[in-house]
């Protein structure tokens, strides 16, 4: 029986309930409750001095693997490269990529360290599987200590069109690097077309898709194989959590401070990917426009802290804090607050039953790689009477989730309409839209994502051997 080896920069911290922010945390963790195996990354500690040591730790099935990282090497892998260069490029923002060739080599150096760490640990048949942009050298680092397991990898954020690559200056080290894997997956079609196109057009490699399955790449002498596995969820699980978070104190609370009103639910990282002003300026323009919505519909926003030490972050933090208070002072009534903008994270399970007391989920980032913010609204609504999910178009989840309201959330009138719309929308079209979704979920869950890759990875067609 092999055994999973899972690498990701962040581990998740282990509540109950599981992670309650962060696809990856999220996915990731759904995924290997079931088959445990080993988690292996960073324990989230930074250290000012001393060598850094593993902790492993034992829950349930899945074996804890986490380190530490010293203050130079999180500055420069974590918030410099990863964060500062490769998180920008990647969610098409070429206007915020900043780079510095010195961190460029601390990422270098911390993916060969964190290999060398995890060597010790490793069975001659273990299947490794590799997450996120953190980590786009790891193969290659193993390979290089003569580890010979299969070793694949998937990608929980878009990957960009290569025009937008080609601002990063090691582009073409970091795709040689990525065809050190056996088996590379993304979140959608577009994604794995637009890592093919750099393949073919800048690297001067070859393509052959197949019919079925994953497609062969051959470059950098390499041959490897790469596909779309879009992540899923365990969409009864949340719909569970949302109907006993529907019975807690807190979300009585907050429902009757609503009087009957209209919600609309946001939840997202204050990350600037996420469109935070514009979805704040097109509930704006909701009000401005449909002046029957003024005291009769509330938006809240909950956006828990992310990367607060990073000066994009900071700008965005303050960005949305002045737009929401200036929307607020607009059109607040002694006994209404428009937008509830909250800078804090909730229990996954106060979330999901937000969710489904809410009229609409509103879900617009300008880019992101799934959005599994979007599957677990959808998955928490009451069947007889949900709520309406407004996607952006630049989200992964909007190539499955054919029964959203798909906006362009650049497109502010756009977006306002579509509220509109999905306050006032009948509730026999609501119910059709949620069967069409929800059965799509249930569908692609998460065990489908994470079966489907590991049978690739671990040679094509074949049953998949039992993990454990
Ligand atoms: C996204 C990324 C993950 C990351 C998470 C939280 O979901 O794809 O890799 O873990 O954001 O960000 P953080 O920087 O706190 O790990």
């Amino acid at each position: 029986m092999s055994r999973l080896i899972i690498v990701s920069n962040r581990v998740a911290p282990i509540s109950e309930g599981g992670p309650a922010a962060g696809g990856l945390a999220v996915g990731v963790y759904d995924a290997l409750k079931e088959t445990g195996g080993m988690w292996f990354g960073w324990s989230g500690d930074v250290l000012a001095s001393g060598q850094p040591q593993i902790q492993l730790e034992e829950r349930g099935p899945v074996t804890f693997a986490t380190i530490g990282l010293v203050r130079r090497d999180y500055d420069q892998y974590y918030r410099g490269f990863s964060n500062a260069t490769l998180w920008p490029a990647f969610h098409y923002r070429a206007d915020l990529i900043q780079y510095d060739r010195h961190d460029f080599e601390g990422y270098w150096r911390v993916n060969e360290w964190l290999a060398q760490q995890l060597v010790p640990l490793l069975r001659e048949d273990d299947v490794i599987w590799v997450h996120d942009y953190h980590l786009i050298p790891f193969a290659q680092a193993l390979r290089a200590q003569g580890v010979k397991n299969r070793i694949g990898f998937f990608l929980h954020i878009p990957f960009p069109a290569s025009q937008v690559l080609l601002a990063v200056p090691p582009h073409r080290l970091l795709v040689e690097a990525l065809c050190s894997f056996d088996l590379l997956g993304f979140q959608t079609e577009p994604d794995l077309r637009a890592f093919c196109d750099y393949v073919v057009n800048e690297a001067h490699g070859e393509v052959e898709h197949a019919a079925k399955g994953p497609s062969t790449i051959r470059a950098f002498e390499r041959t490897l194989r790469a596909a779309a596995y879009p992540i899923g969820i365990y969409p009864d699980e949340i719909a569970q959590l949302a109907k006993a978070g529907a019975r807690g104190k807190l979300v009585r609370t907050m429902k009757a401070t609503l009087h009957e009103r209209k919600l609309i639910m946001s939840v997202d990282r204050l990350d600037y990917s996420k469109g935070l002003v514009e979805r704040f300026r097109a509930f704006e323009r909701l009000l401005d426009h449909a002046p029957a919505y003024r005291n009769n519909v509330s938006f809240v926003q909950i956006a828990p802290p992310t990367r607060a030490d990073m000066h994009a972050y900071q700008d965005i933090r303050l960005q949305l804090e002045g737009e929401s208070g200036r929307i607020n002072g607009r059109f607040a009534e002694l006994d209404w607050t428009p937008i509830r903008y909250i800078h804090r994270q909730y229990e996954r399970q106060v979330l999901a039953a937000l969710f489904r007391e809410s009229h609409v989920g509103y879900v617009t980032p300008l880019r992101d790689g799934m959005n599994l913010v979007a599957k677990e609204y959808v998955s928490a609504q009451d069947p007889d009477d949900p709520g309406v999910l407004v996607l952006s178009c630049f989200a992964g989840a909007a190539q499955e989730l054919e029964g959203a309201l798909i906006v362009n959330p650049i497109d502010i009138d756009g977006m306002a309409e579509a509220l509109a719309t999905g306050l006032a929308m009948p509730a026999a079209e609501r119910r059709a839209r949620y069967r069409d979704m929800i059965a799509q979920l249930r569908e692609n869950n998460v065990s489908v994502w994470r079966d489907n890759f590991l049978r690739d990875l671990q040679g094509g067609g074949e049953k998949r051997r039992a993990m454990r």
